[in-house]
């Protein structure tokens, strides 16, 4: 990716809509993918394969999953979803899935992981992105974990082998923190026992070929903990999960405690452990109004990947007081304003974040969402 150019990970269908109590209908989270799928965002965060007693809003994931695989989202470019998995068991509903639609295409071979991403595309201005997973679905096999739990979910083998050969990026995201009692409240268990957790999913992630991004909360300040988070906390956890094959470590400030002096020393700190300001994305959530200031920080330490979630929806059900990611459409003006290529069209991605508030209710937060529909 060049200097020139950030990647926008929309979180809105997952981060964005996991904390509302009313039950959003199934055919308005599709609706809603389908037209973020058409703004010409590279990445959108779809679902999360956590437990619906903890998390009753996130419980149809595999629907969306299987409608994503079933009938991809038409959109100007490739797009990679990604799905949240807390551990095997949430491995094992999406295998459910996704092994029904893979099932056509090749093995992962042995020589490595992750296969190179293609070249972009000369009109693209957004990421390169990884496509391979387009014929590198794999065939279920009998060293898989999970397969026990796996049963699949069609079986007409007509759908599974029409849909293989355009089946767009899918990728895992796990979770951990950088405090215990986040971890507890959030995940019931330690740091320690959230990585052995995850061993599956890596192990998965490379018999299929899916890369497996990995989230650190609570990086900046934590609910329980307090707003002073050790940054070398954060930096042994994102050096251990890059070590275990995370392709992407997206550092969270899941109470928006972050500021500018705090950013800039946990990106420093995260640079001396050796973790390249590539391998990190930027989660901020916009509690105090600091989400910008220290997208900027980022930019300057080199990050080029930058969560985010239209209408500025969102929060963490398990950080008390928690509000909403940064608006997309104010991450994607702040990037135009300083000449940064997004490949997002802002009236679009504006309008499509003025219609998912309105249907689940909430206020637009996103000031240049508004500012731009209004215009
Ligand atoms: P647990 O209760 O400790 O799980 O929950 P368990 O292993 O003891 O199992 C208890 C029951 O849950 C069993 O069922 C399991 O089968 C079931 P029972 O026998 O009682 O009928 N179970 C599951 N069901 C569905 N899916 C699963 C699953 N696992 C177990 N994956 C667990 C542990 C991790 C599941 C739970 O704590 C949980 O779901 N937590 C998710 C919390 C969450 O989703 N938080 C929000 C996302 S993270 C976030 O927003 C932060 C982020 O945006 C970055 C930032 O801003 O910081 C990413
Ligand atoms: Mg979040």
């Amino acid at each position: 990716r060049s200097a020139e150019q950030v990647r926008i990970v929309e979180v809105g269908p997952r981060d964005g809509l996991q904390n509302e109590k009313k039950a959003i209908e199934l055919e308005t989270k599709i609706e809603f993918i389908k037209r973020l799928a058409q703004t010409g965002l590279r990445t959108i965060e779809a679902g999360s394969f956590v437990s619906p007693k903890w998390v009753p809003q996130m419980a149809n994931s595999s629907d969306i999953l299987e409608h994503i695989l079933q009938q991809p989202p038409q959109a100007p470019e490739p797009i990679n979803y990604q799905f949240l998995l807390p551990n095997s068991y949430g491995l094992g509903n999406f295998l459910k899935v996704y092994k029904h639609y893979g099932d056509s295409a090749q093995p992962a071979a042995d020589t490595g992981y992750p296969t190179p991403p293609p070249s972009p595309s000369p009109s693209d201005n957004g990421p390169a992105l990884n496509t391979s997973s387009q014929d590198a679905n794999a065939m279920p096999s009998a060293t898989d974990p999970t397969a026990a739990m796996s049963q699949p979910v069609n079986s007409s083998p007509s759908s599974s082998s029409s849909s293989s050969s355009t089946l767009p990026e899918i990728e895992l995201s796990i979770f951990t923190a950088a405090t215990e009692t986040f971890t507890q409240k959030n995940i019931n268990c330690s740091i320690a026992e959230s990585l052995e957790r995850f061993k599956p999913i890596f192990g998965a992630g490379k018999e299929y070929r899916l890369r497996v991004r990995a989230y650190i909360s609570v990086a900046l300040g934590c609910p329980f903990e307090g707003p002073d988070v050790d940054p070398h906390q954060v930096a042994d956890l994102a050096v251990s999960l890059l070590e275990m094959g995370a392709h992407e470590i997206s550092v969270a400030d899941t109470t928006g405690m972050g500021t500018a002096p705090k950013t800039q020393e946990l990106l420093k700190t995260l640079k001396a452990a050796g973790v390249d300001a590539g391998d990190l994305a930027l989660h901020f959530h916009d509690t105090y109004g600091m989400a910008l200031v220290n997208t900027v920080v980022g930019l300057d330490h080199g990050v080029r990947t930058f969560d985010a979630s239209v209408a500025g929806l969102g929060g963490c059900p398990y950080s008390p007081g928690a509000t909403g990611n940064v608006g997309s459409e104010d991450m994607v003006h702040l990037c135009h304003s300083l000449g940064l290529k997004t490949g997002v069209d802002i009236e679009k991605l504006s309008r499509v974040g003025d219609w998912i508030a309105g249907e689940v209710g909430k206020a637009n937060e996103s000031r240049a969402g508004k500012a731009t529909i209004a215009r």
